[in-house]
Parts: C-alpha cells; structure tokens; sequence
C-alpha cells in the first residue's frame, strides 16, 4: 500500500503523515515514512539546491529536473524495496506535486511532464493520494507562524499559490478513485481523524 499526502503549503502535510504512521504501526503495520524532495542521501542534496532561496534565475525546465531526479533515486532505493517486502510507504508529497507546481503553477506542458514522472518512476502510481487543501493565504500564514524553513517556492507570489491549489483540486477531480480532498483547515486532531477514516476504510481496518 502506497500512500501519498499532497496540498499547498502549510496544508499540515508532514505532521498528519507522521501522524498516520504513527496510527498505523500502533496497528502492527510496518510504516515506511518518507517525503520528497529528499529522503535519501542523494536526492537530500538536491533538495538543499532546489530550496536555496538565493537560487533565483532557476528555469522551470530546471526545477522540474531536480524534483525528478530526488524522486528517480527515492523510487529506487526506498519506496520499491518496500513495497516489494510488503511494508505500507507514507510519502509526505510525490509526482503530483510537480504537475500542480511545475504545471499548473509554472504553466509547464502537463503532457511533459507526465512523461518525465514516467520516467523518475518507472510508472509507479500511489493507491491512495490525500489532498490537504487549505486556502494558499492561510496555508503561508501558517508556515510563517510556525517559524520552519521558508524555501525558494515559499516566496512565489500568492498567484502562483492560487494556481497550485487549483490545480491540485483540478488532479483530484480527474482521479476520484485514487485522490481523497479533505478540509485542512480545521484543527489537528480534527483532520487527523478523517485522514483516518479515509486509510480505515481503504485498509478494512476495523
Ligand atoms: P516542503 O518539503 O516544505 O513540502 O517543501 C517542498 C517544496 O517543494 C514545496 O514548495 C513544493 C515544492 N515541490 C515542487 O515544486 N515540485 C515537486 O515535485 C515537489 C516534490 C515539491
């Protein structure tokens, strides 16, 4: 079981996969926690480039290479491994990130990078993606208030962050199967309970 959390920032994302997993191995699952970009040697390196606020003449073509290239080395070396032993992966973002940041936010050919995702992947598909949407000013707020790293993304206009949010809504709709919309803004333990019932249910957890 592969499971992905997405949304804009400060959507709550890394405390609710952490949450999850935390849920899930008090059940006796063995967890995998993980999150892109990074989460291994190599593509933590990548990420320090892709985050750098001082990178700011980066191209989009660029940008959509190094998330790729952190989430070749991350499929390789982690999530398959792990799901080939039958171990359930958490992955705080994944290739849904770049078709709602490079695409819809960047304004970058969706059917490219698709093509590029192909690639980093090698076709691997989340069974269960979680949106955490949460309106783009709210979310940034939030991320300042909560005083952790303020990247080169963080800083895009509030546009920008318009266009991630919808795009994401816009994956969501395409994919109903897969992606499940849940209302960030509402309190941790409150969300953390539906992320919940939605992973129950999925699982036939009783
Ligand atoms: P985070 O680790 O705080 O979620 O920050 C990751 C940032 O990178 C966030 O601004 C979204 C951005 N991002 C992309 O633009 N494309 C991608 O493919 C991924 C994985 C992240």
């Amino acid at each position: 079981m592969f499971i992905t959390l997405e949304g804009p920032e400060g959507s709550g994302k890394t405390t609710q996969a952490r949450l999850l997993t935390n849920r899930l191995r008090g059940e006796g699952y063995h967890v995998v926690l993980t999150h892109e970009p990074g989460g291994t040697p190599i593509g933590d390196q990548v990420r320090t480039v892709l985050h750098d606020p001082a990178n700011t003449d980066m191209t989009p073509q660029a940008e959509l290479l190094l998330y790729s290239a952190s989430r070749a080395q991350l499929v390789a070396q982690l999530i398959r491994p792990a799901l080939a032993v039958g171990h359930i992966v958490v992955c705080d973002r994944f290739y849904d990130s770049t078709l709602a940041y490079q695409g819809y936010g960047r304004g970058l050919d969706l059917e490219t990078l698709w093509q590029v995702t192909r690639l980093a992947t090698g076709g691997l598909v989340p069974d269960l993606t979680l949106c955490l949407d949460i309106r783009p000013d709210q979310g940034l707020q939030r991320r300042l208030l909560g005083g952790g790293e303020w990247n080169r993304l963080d800083q895009e206009a509030l546009e920008f962050h318009r266009r991630v949010r919808a795009g994401y809504l816009e994956l969501a709709g395409l994919e109903p199967e897969r992606w499940v919309v849940i209302n960030a803004d509402q309190a941790v333990e409150q969300v953390e309970q539906q992320v919940w019932e939605v992973v129950r249910s999925r699982m036939g957890i009783r």
